[in-house]
């Protein structure tokens, strides 16, 4: 199996290529700024913006599959335009796509979300990974779109915030519930996307849902930190406009998958 992960240089990327090196694919990963430091990688640097640059890569790789993982907060020509790109260029040499897609394009509600729910965004970044979603569904019918929540693991930028929290640098918001997932388990779960017969949406997410607070508390936990230094607001007070409550139905993901979707307080046990 040829693999190419494009933003193999991002928090899941690195470990999709770590895990598809130890499995004995070859991996070829893409970086733009940051870099990927897994040995066994091939390396290539791609601006996904550049559909050329994009087309031609995936030409010159011949990946059997790719998986596709960028995005950056607020750039619309990355998250959405980059995803048509690399679904069309996957799509040119027949390679199966494995598309990474976010529980931020609910708009939130009480109720979880299933795996075919419509997008309802309500903020720019759900509006480009939704534009994305639709992107790729119309290249690629058989793509698998998978939707997750808050990656956490070493490293994790959500676990960095949880700290800066804890240290009165940021607040958290009590309002916002997600089902985190470990980056571990998945990439697990993509790597067996890539050779599983399954398309269109699919929540692959922890089966906790916790609100960022929480999640905080929890975090305080585990390195041994007073939670009473926690720093926490709502979404109302800070006046921002984010989806509040977006659990992820992952029970088909868990029926069709080996890799098991471990929720944070079997993740975040006190160490
Ligand atoms: N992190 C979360 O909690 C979370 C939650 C839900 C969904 N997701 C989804 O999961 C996926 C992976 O997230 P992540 O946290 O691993 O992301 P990340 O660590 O921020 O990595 C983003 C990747 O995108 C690459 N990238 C950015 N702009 C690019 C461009 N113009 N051309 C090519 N590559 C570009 C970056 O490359 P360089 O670093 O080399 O510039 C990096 O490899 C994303 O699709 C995200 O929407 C993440």
């Amino acid at each position: 199996m040829r693999v190419l992960v494009v933003g193999g240089s991002g928090f899941l990327g690195r470990e999709l290529c770590r895990q598809g090196v130890a499995a004995g694919w070859s991996v070829v990963g893409t970086r733009l700024s940051g870099e990927i430091g897994v040995a066994g990688a091939e390396v290539r640097r791609l601006d996904v913006t550049d559909r050329a640059a994009v087309v031609a890569l995936v030409a010159a790789v011949r990946p059997d599959a790719v998986v596709a993982t960028p995005y950056r907060y607020g750039d619309w020509a990355v998250t959405a335009d980059g995803a048509a790109h690399v679904a069309y260029a996957a799509a040119r040499v027949g390679a199966r796509l494995v598309h990474l897609s976010s529980d931020a394009l609910h708009a939130g509600r009480m109720r979880a979300y299933a795996d075919d729910d419509l997008p309802t965004p309500i903020f720019p970044y759900g509006a480009a990974k939704a534009a994305a979603e639709t992107a790729v569904r119309a290249i690629d019918p058989q793509a698998v779109l998978v939707r997750t929540s808050l990656i956490l693991g070493e490293g994790s930028r959500q676990i960095q915030l949880c700290r800066d929290a804890l240290a009165g640098r940021t607040a958290l918001f009590s309002d916002e519930l997600r089902c985190p997932v470990d980056v571990g388990d998945l990439a697990s779960a993509v790597l067996e996307l890539v050779v599983a017969d399954v398309a269109g949406p699919l929540n692959v997410a922890g089966p906790e849902a916790v609100s960022r607070a929480e999640l905080g508390r929890l975090v305080a936990r585990r390195e041994g930190l007073d939670p009473a230094g926690l720093k926490t607001t709502t979404g109302t007070a800070a006046g921002v406009v984010r989806p509040s409550t977006v659990r992820l139905d992952s029970s088909r993901a868990c029926g069709l998958l080996r890799t098991r979707l471990r929720g944070v307080s079997e993740l975040l046990v006190p160490g």
